[in-house]
């Protein structure tokens, strides 16, 4: 089977435009090896956007996202916007994007890669099975609603509204009970329901759902014992189901045990076109200097492969190529074994690209 796809790309800043163009030229060595089309066109995204159109998510790169296939980004954000007001900031184009394309559902694999196994801050013991996958809703929360800061009398007070209804909780927990099904069967849900009205409305709604899927083994941890028990005792967990909130920390915070925040890819959808992102942002103090990791962004570009395009084979033909390169010591400065020499993000995607062009010549020669 061959395709043919529009991918829109949107660089972004800091490391964005650096990190995007190694993943691209995996998409595009996929593109040649298996006879596919892929038509990528880039557009400006987050600060850089701000600087050359005055906003950070223009129409045309709106309009271009609305009639893709698929989207890649890197990541915004940076110190030269940081002065700015909350709404008029590069991560506020980002907000926009997701609400735009009604992208609700942000899922964020955190595996312990085999050939990074040493990497985890974990014992041996607790570092066995980390194949976590979090679902984070994207679209309602603090993220959305009011943000308010007014002076009076005593100085200022400032305001932010989280907001969930009963239909924003049931389509995302809907998604991640069928994702749970699909796996163990194993759900755990977290919220902040001691303390939140949005987390109480979360707790019931998930809680009614679970009635419709009695495969799935249903939990509810609240977010403070949640992030304990991942770094005690990850293994327990299978399928994670949060808000926008938590599972923007949580997923930090579960990078951080499989390596770096460096490797996570994520996929966000809805009803429209998916977006593929890495999990990190934009590194300022990295950017402009080839030493970051490409590796969260090339993975989201096999993500969108399989999951967007249903090229599995595609897929597959990155991740082992990314994970033979690990094995054999290439690694970037984040995920360097102490005492041997990181490869700048570049060289990265120069070795990635021949590593994935040697299996096809063996893969000819067994033939
Ligand atoms: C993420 C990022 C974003 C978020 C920022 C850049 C707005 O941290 O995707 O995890 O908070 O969602
Ligand atoms: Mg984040």
């Amino acid at each position: 089977m061959t395709v043919q796809k529009k991918i829109v790309i949107l660089p972004g800043d800091g490391i964005g435009p650096e990190i995007v163009r190694v993943a691209v030229r995996a998409l595009n060595d996929c593109a040649a090896e298996f006879g596919h089309n892929f038509e990528f066109a880039e557009y400006p995204f987050g600060g850089c956007a701000i600087d050359s159109a005055g906003t950070p998510l223009p129409v045309e790169t709106l309009g271009a996202c609305r009639a893709a296939d698929a989207i890649l980004l890197g990541a915004v954000g940076g110190p030269k916007w940081d002065a700015q007001p909350i709404g008029k900031r590069p991560e506020s184009g980002l907000l926009a994007l997701r609400k735009e394309l009604g992208l609700y559902i942000n899922l964020r694999p955190i595996d312990l890669r085999a050939s990074l196994r040493s990497l985890s801050p974990l014992t041996a013991d607790r570092a066995r099975d980390v194949h976590i996958d979090i679902i984070r809703e994207l679209a309602g929360d603090i993220y959305f609603g009011e943000h308010r800061i007014v002076a009076d009398a005593s100085g200022e007070r400032a305001t932010d509204e989280a907001v969930y209804t009963t239909g924003e909780v049931e389509r995302i927990a809907k998604y991640a009970f069928a994702r749970a099904e699909a796996r163990t069967g194993r759900l755990a849900s977290i919220d902040k329901a001691n303390v939140l009205s949005t987390s109480q409305l979360w707790r019931r709604t998930v809680t009614r759902l679970a009635a419709d899927h009695p495969g799935v083994k249903l939990e509810h941890l609240y977010v403070d014992n949640a992030a304990m028990q991942l770094v005690l005792a990850p293994a327990q967990f299978d399928v994670i189901l949060t808000s926008n909130m938590f599972g923007d920390i949580l997923s930090d915070l579960g990078a951080a045990l499989v390596g770096s925040i460096g490797l996570i890819p994520s996929m966000s959808c809805g009803p429209g076109p998916s977006l593929y992102e890495p999990i990190h942002g934009s590194a300022p103090s990295l950017a402009g200097k080839d030493i970051a990791s490409p590796v969260g962004t090339i993975l989201s570009a096999s993500m969108m492969l399989r999951e967007s395009f249903g090229l599995k084979q595609e897929a597959e033909w990155i991740e082992s190529a990314v994970d033979r390169l690990f094995l054999q010591g290439i690694r970037t400065a984040d995920i360097a074994e102490p005492g041997t020499n990181a490869v700048r993000c570049s060289e990265f995607g120069e070795r990635l690209h021949a590593e994935m062009l040697e299996t096809v010549e063996r893969h000819a020669q067994d033939v």
